[in-house]
């Protein structure tokens, strides 16, 4: 039943709509029969928040299953898995009677510093990008909607309602904006939800450029702009700009100040007819899909689906002497708090009340067949002293004797990770560290498992023979681990971003997280392994990276081109192990020689391929045309640069297999010639060059006794390339008068003709 068009509807009605009625529900307009629906968090899991619950939606919410937070699914780089992930979430949303599931998080990891990054898929825009278009269209096609997060730029939890992010026009586009663009253009979500930042300063919310020349014209966006909770500074520069819902409920205020600002004619009525057709729309989505799945939900069948994904999370990131997988009937030692009591997902708004929560202790239990012992090791509670610390460290060492292997499960206490504040440090507590040193004394065959939401220093990294990065991995993350460590799966994800040595080393270290209201992102492209590679320097694990029990060896790459321009990368990849396994191919791209600025190397593509032991596939993976253009300031436009683009085939982005080479015919481009551009530019020109070229060989033939004096080698010509065009006449003398400069100006701008 369509839903009645905003031309029915009294200004105070539009303007009641566009906001919301609560904390989680747009406002009904019962005159015209059109009812409110409900949004809610998100993005692992849905927060419904129970009827009656706290004025400020923090309270218990609904059980629901609590999958991998996108820290972990973001590690699998499973396209299919987050699609079914998010086929499971739109379940859960449509059986609640929920409109919008408000998710994904799509931004960029630009600091390992930012308290939220364990709602964020990785530092790299392309793995984003895809990662959150399969999530989104999983959810989506069960009929109810998404809410893309948060737009844009919105990289740190410190002063996050004010702070403006000031970035570069390539980096914005190239890194911060690229993924929320390919999602928008492939998935088309519901809604998008502006971010709490300023942009070079200018609040996301009320950004015109952002939320309708890039979102609307560019991209084609046809959905609800909503804001982030309280995001919202000023609602009529907000409509104007383009923001068509305002949530929460802010009382009626903003309300009555669109309904006067159109009285005065601050605001015309039709753009809030248009924001007020909009919501209409999505009432109309929401009433066409609600209803389509009725429960009961199948708690352990999303259960099931929840280890499965967290199991493909996992990254193991060191494995010497293979260790891993454990033997069944081992003498298991396990020790750390988190093994008992899981980290499986951050705090703040994303928290999931789960329908059920393993533990990886028990979980270990029931798999091994020989004995386990456990200690706690240390305590992740606040204001422990150090004398208990210490007890419970000697505890765990006495604990340990005689046992095969340890599993030593370190990681973040809660509060070191947050929505609404950053990280001071990346280091683990010293109580944890102190513990790992004396179980070293004691014995060398130990397996860290890690349990953190953003990376942590692994000073440790070459003095244990194992570690596991299991993340925050959702409700069945414990029984995931056990899996991975007794091999029942064969750990196949990567990392999607990298883990630094020292926090020093990082790219935004300088500039993370700004003071007086702004912060300079000042690496421009140089963001995560982007960044590593420029500045040469070693890592701890680098982006891409993941080890398997199995071995895989990579043959020659190719690439063939296709009629559309996309690339299509082939190679040979063989199981050399005894184990089968799945292997992340990634695909980076280069372009030595390049004009523009560019990193080392940039992930364009990747797939995942499953093989039995000793079998061959040749894989083949397509890099689409687009994935290779830059931001082109002088154009305002996306730009493939023309030239030979080496193309790596990887199994990280610092163990580069093999690697192919293509000639890519660049896009053509005019920039404007002016009196501002420099004489180079002019000679380079395809039609004022060849002129300006005779007119420049007459002045320097000109000015006698020059290329004498010049030392050898020295082109007085490319001396002089960076100098204006308009005041060339000054060293020019006759041979380019200003009216020749104004004539060329006019050849070279004057439209071709065909
Ligand atoms: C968060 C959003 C969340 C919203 C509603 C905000 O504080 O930034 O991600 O969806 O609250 O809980």
């Amino acid at each position: 039943m369509p839903v009645t068009p905003a031309s029915d509807l009294t200004l105070e009605e539009k303007a009641a709509l566009t906001s919301g009625s609560s904390f989680w529900q747009t406002t009904a307009i019962d005159r015209v029969g059109v009812p409110a629906i409900m949004v809610t968090d998100g993005p692992h899991g849905l927060r419904k928040q129970r009827e009656g619950g706290d004025h400020l939606g923090m309270g218990d919410s609904v059980p629901a299953t609590c999958f991998p937070p996108a820290v972990g699914l973001g590690s699998s780089w499973d396209v299919d898995l987050v699609e079914r992930v998010g086929v499971a979430l739109g379940v859960e949303t449509s059986i609640e009677n929920v409109a919008v599931l408000l998710g994904p998080g799509i931004n960029i990891k630009r600091s390992p510093l930012c308290g939220r990054n364990f709602e964020y898929f990785s530092e790299d825009p392309l793995v984003s990008g895809v990662l959150g278009t399969a999530i989104v269209r999983g959810i989506q096609s069960q009929g109810v909607g998404a809410s893309l997060k948060h737009f844009a730029a919105n990289n740190q939890e410190g002063d996050r309602m004010r702070v403006s992010s000031d970035v570069d026009p390539r980096p914005l586009r190239e890194i911060y904006l690229r993924a929320f663009e390919r999602v928008v253009t492939e998935a088309q979500p519901w809604t998008v939800m502006c971010a709490y930042n300023k942009i070079n300063g200018t609040y996301a919310s009320e950004d015109p450029w952002l939320l309708t020349r890039v979102l609307r014209d560019d991209w084609g966006f046809d959905g609800v702009v909503v804001s982030d909770w309280g995001a919202v500074n000023d609602r009529v520069r907000g409509l104007a700009a383009g923001l068509d819902l305002e949530m929460p409920s802010s009382n009626g205020v903003t309300d009555q100040q669109l309904v006067r600002a159109v009285h005065e004619g601050t605001l015309g009525e039709e753009v809030l007819d248009v924001a007020a057709q909009r919501v209409l729309d999505l009432v109309g989505k929401a009433r066409a899909g609600a209803g389509r799945i009725s429960g009961p939900l199948d708690v352990d069948g999303h259960h099931a689906l929840a280890r499965e994904a967290a199991g493909r999370s996992i990254v193991l990131l060191r494995n010497e002497g293979e260790l891993l997988p454990l033997r069944r009937d081992a003498k298991i030692a396990v020790v750390g708090a988190f093994a008992e009591k899981p980290r499986y997902q951050g705090a703040g708004s994303s928290m999931i009340n789960p329908t059920r929560v393993d533990d990886a202790l028990t979980a270990i239990r029931t798999a091994a067949t020989g004995q386990v012992t456990y200690a706690p090791g240390f305590s992740v509670a606040p204001n422990v002293s150090d004398a208990e610390q210490e007890d419970l460290r000697n505890g765990a060492v006495a604990a340990v004797a005689g046992a095969d292997v340890v599993v030593a499960f370190l990681g973040l206490p809660a509060r070191g990770e947050s929505e609404g504040y950053d990280r001071a440090d990346i280091d683990l507590p010293v109580e944890q560290l102190a513990l790992l040193d004396a179980l070293r004394k004691v014995t060398p065959n130990i397996v860290v498992v890690l349990s953190n939401g953003g990376v942590v220093a692994l000073p440790f990294a070459d003095r244990v023979p194992a570690i596991v990065e299991s993340w925050l991995l959702g409700q069945a993350g414990g029984s995931a681990t056990a899996d991975v460590l007794f091999g029942d799966v064969n750990p196949s994800g990567k990392l999607t971003e990298t883990i630094p040595l020292r926090i020093q080393d990082s790219p935004a270290h300088l500039d993370f997280p700004g003071e007086f209201g702004h912060v300079r992102y000042s690496e421009g492209l140089f963001v995560g392994y982007r960044w590593y590679d420029a500045r040469g320097l070693d890592v701890a694990y680098p982006f891409g990276h993941g080890l398997s029990y199995t071995t895989f060896a990579y043959g020659a790459a190719a690439v063939t081109s296709g009629v559309d321009g996309d690339l299509v990368v082939t190679a040979a990849v063989t199981n050399t192990g005894t184990t089968a396994g799945r292997e992340v191919v990634q695909v980076y791209a280069s372009l030595p020689g390049g004009a523009v600025q560019r990193p080392p190397r940039e992930l364009k593509a990747f797939a995942i391929v499953s093989l039995e032991p000793g079998e061959t596939r040749e894989v083949a993976i397509a890099v689409r045309r687009a994935d290779l253009a830059y931001w082109d300031i002088r154009v305002d436009r996306w730009v493939v640069e023309g030239g030979t683009y080496t193309l790596e085939v990887a199994a990280s982005s610092r163990d580069i297999r093999s690697s192919t080479s293509v000639t890519v015919v660049g896009d053509a481009i005019s920039v404007p010639i002016s009196r501002e551009s420099t004489l180079g530019e002019v000679l380079a020109d395809p039609v004022a060059g060849p002129v300006l070229q005779s007119a420049v060989a007459q002045m320097m033939s000109q000015m006698d006794g020059l290329t004498d004096i010049m030392p050898e080698g020295v082109d007085p010509l490319e001396m002089m390339a960076s100098f204006p065009f308009g005041r060339i006449s000054m060293i020019a003398g006759d041979s380019v008068s200003p009216e020749m400069i104004d004539g060329l100006i006019g050849m070279a701008n004057a439209p071709a003709e065909d």
